[in-house]
């Protein structure tokens, strides 16, 4: 299928161009570099435009004759978006109905959405299934969830076919070296972590060591790149318009901080500096989730989410690529 990827120079979207490209697709990246790499996605694939612009995403919907709509696109700091919600409401509320306006103009009919574990409440039973609230607790996830909203709403009246993917924490990097986590601003633990023994920090700082958790750290639920990416190739195939589908993608088990440290330092070779200070706002102890519901529908079958083998593969990019790839331009 011919298909958009807003934000695929991104991080998630780059992982998601690879995969489509090698299963027969043929996508575009629509990205406006705020965020992404121009090096991440092959020259002739790629859109500079903001999905704050309508008419530029009509036209690209246009110019590579879409079928098809990814939306990575988004502003995505729960941090940043507690003391700057007015962006993120533009960014990935207003952005998400242009994306969808556009789609309208040009009779695409299917899209998939980038969407959060944060859109859950925090204290919600673990794991997280398809059917546990959703009462986000920070803008991030409040705007994540009225785009859901915005996608539910649209594909009704207007005969969309629509897939709610509801990542929880993105991780690691192409097994074959070809893409990895670089961002200008990081605020990701496993690319923080391994800037200290690349010499670009001189420690992690663990937020917050007294939840209630086996050793006190975050919990979180850490799922590869490329999982996602068959994630994403298996829920587009089984779209059709009137169709939709939500699902969470995560391995199933809770990392704690201290254990991605640790997994860390095994994978450099030796131990990681770092430091544990206070909690930051907007942070829940625990997020895990329950993929049960696409496994058994669409047959997801997520390979390369162990933590190691996630801690591995990022380690092995950021050591070919120190700088990573080296900002926008
Ligand atoms: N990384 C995670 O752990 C994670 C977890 C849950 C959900 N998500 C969601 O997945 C998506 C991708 O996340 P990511 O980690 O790849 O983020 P990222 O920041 O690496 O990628 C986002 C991309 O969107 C682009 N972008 C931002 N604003 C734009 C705009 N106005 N117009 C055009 N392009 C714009 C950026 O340049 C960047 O390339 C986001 O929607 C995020 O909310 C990510």
């Amino acid at each position: 299928m011919k298909i958009l990827c807003t934000g695929g120079a991104g991080y998630v979207g780059g992982a998601c161009m690879r995969w489509l490209l090698r299963h027969g697709h043929d996508p575009i990246a629509f990205d406006n570099l705020s965020m992404g790499n121009r090096g991440s996605v092959p020259a002739d694939r790629l859109v500079v435009g903001d999905i704050e612009d309508r008419d530029a995403l009509s036209k690209a919907l246009r110019d590579h004759g879409a079928e098809a709509v990814m939306h990575f696109a988004a502003l995505a700091s729960v941090p940043e978006s507690i003391e700057d919600p007015e962006a993120y409401y533009r960014v990935n509320v207003v952005g998400t109905k242009n994306v969808l306006d556009a789609m309208l103009d040009n009779g695409v009919k299917l899209i998939l959405f980038s969407s959060t574990a944060a859109t859950f409440g925090f204290h919600a039973e673990m794991p997280l299934t398809e059917e546990s609230p959703q009462s986000p607790e920070t803008p991030y996830g409040t705007t994540k969830l009225a785009a859901e909203w915005l996608i539910k709403d649209y594909a009704k009246a207007y005969n969309l076919g629509y897939g709610l993917l509801r990542y929880f924490n993105a991780a690691g990097a192409d097994p074959d070296g070809a893409h990895g986590e670089s961002r200008e601003k990081e605020s990701h633990l496993i690319p923080l972590t391994l800037a200290v023994p690349l010499g670009h920090r001189e420690k992690l700082l663990v937020y917050g060591g007294a939840f209630d958790t086996r050793d006190g750290t975050c919990i979180r639920d850490y799922i590869h790149t490329e999982d996602l990416a068959q994630a994403h190739q298996l829920t587009l195939e089984a779209l059709k318009p009137g169709v939709g589908k939500a699902y969470n993608l995560g391995s199933g088990s809770g990392t704690s901080v201290l254990e991605v440290l640790r997994a860390c330092e095994q994978a450099v070779g030796k131990p990681i500096a770092h430091e544990i200070t206070d909690p930051r706002p907007g942070d829940p102890g625990v997020l895990v989730a329950s993929s049960e519901r696409i496994k058994r529908e669409l047959g997801w079958n997520p390979q390369f989410s162990a933590i190691q083998q996630i801690v591995d593969t990022a380690w092995r990019w950021h050591v070919d690529h120190p700088n990573g790839y080296g900002g926008a331009q």
